[in-house]
């Protein structure tokens, strides 16, 4: 075969510029995902070598990530990932300040891995587009559950019999948690459309992810998508005031 014919068609800029985008923060939000779980793991000894084995299986999806990318002539945007993460990053800052072991688990495994879990599943059915992709998010995917189900574990037995606790709790990290979370779901639903995904799809998985990960730990039902309405719903008409007014 022609060697120029095998050659990769060139994508179109505004799909090439929105992938550049989600892989920035795909594999740049794996590195603020390994820092949390390094932060935590310090404030408690008995977790160190569990919650270090995290952050090195984070640091590996963004490693992956990275390389897929390269192999796919895709430049992850840095200054667009800094941006978005920015909030986040000063958030985890200031709970680890606070030696709050609690709040950093609840950011990272239900806020950042909720995020992750729902981009990386709608990420798969077009994987195939960008080959090495799939092999990665597929794996990364998979350990991102295993990580949930181990925070999951641990807030049940910590919160055992005392949910009004966890629930006070989680909305005092939510309220700052899923702002720059669901804005940046929100910022990113333009290049989730643009490379064939569904940002729509996407933010309904993410608070249908949340709000199963709420219920897990104790909360009704009922009460778990009363919450996770009431959290995003000033962001939602927030962004969409922000909309109008452009
Ligand atoms: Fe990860
Ligand atoms: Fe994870």
């Amino acid at each position: 075969m022609d060697t120029v014919t095998t050659l990769p068609a060139p994508r179109p800029q505004i799909e090439q510029e929105s992938i550049e985008k989600l892989m920035g923060l795909a594999i740049f939000g794996e590195k603020v995902a390994a820092k949390i779980y390094l932060l935590a793991g310090e404030l408690r000894p008995e977790y160190t070598s569990l919650l270090t084995q995290f952050a090195r299986m984070e640091a590996n999806h963004g490693a992956w990530f990275l390389e897929a990318s390269r192999a796919n002539g895709i430049e992850p945007d840095r200054a667009f990932a800094d941006r978005e993460l920015g909030y986040l990053i000063s958030q985890v800052d200031a709970h680890f300040a606070a030696r709050d072991f609690d709040a950093l688990i609840i950011v990272q495994g239900f806020i950042v891995e909720s995020l992750a879990i729902a981009t990386y599943e709608s990420f798969l059915p077009i994987a195939d587009r960008y080959p090495g992709t799939a092999r990665a998010f597929g794996q990364a995917l998979d350990e991102e559950r295993y990580h949930v189900d181990w925070v999951v574990r641990y807030l049940r037995l910590r919160y055992f019999d005392a949910v009004d606790d966890f629930r006070t709790l989680a909305e005092r990290v939510n309220v700052h948690g899923i702002d720059c979370i669901g804005g940046t779901m929100m910022n990113i639903s333009e290049y989730l459309d643009n490379v064939g995904m569904s940002g729509a799809y996407c933010a309904g998985a993410m608070m249908d992810g949340y709000t199963r990960l709420l219920e897990s730990v104790g909360f009704e039902q009922k009460d778990a998508t009363k919450h996770v309405v009431g959290m995003f719903m000033p962001l939602i008409r927030k962004y969409r005031r922000g909309e109008k007014t452009k």
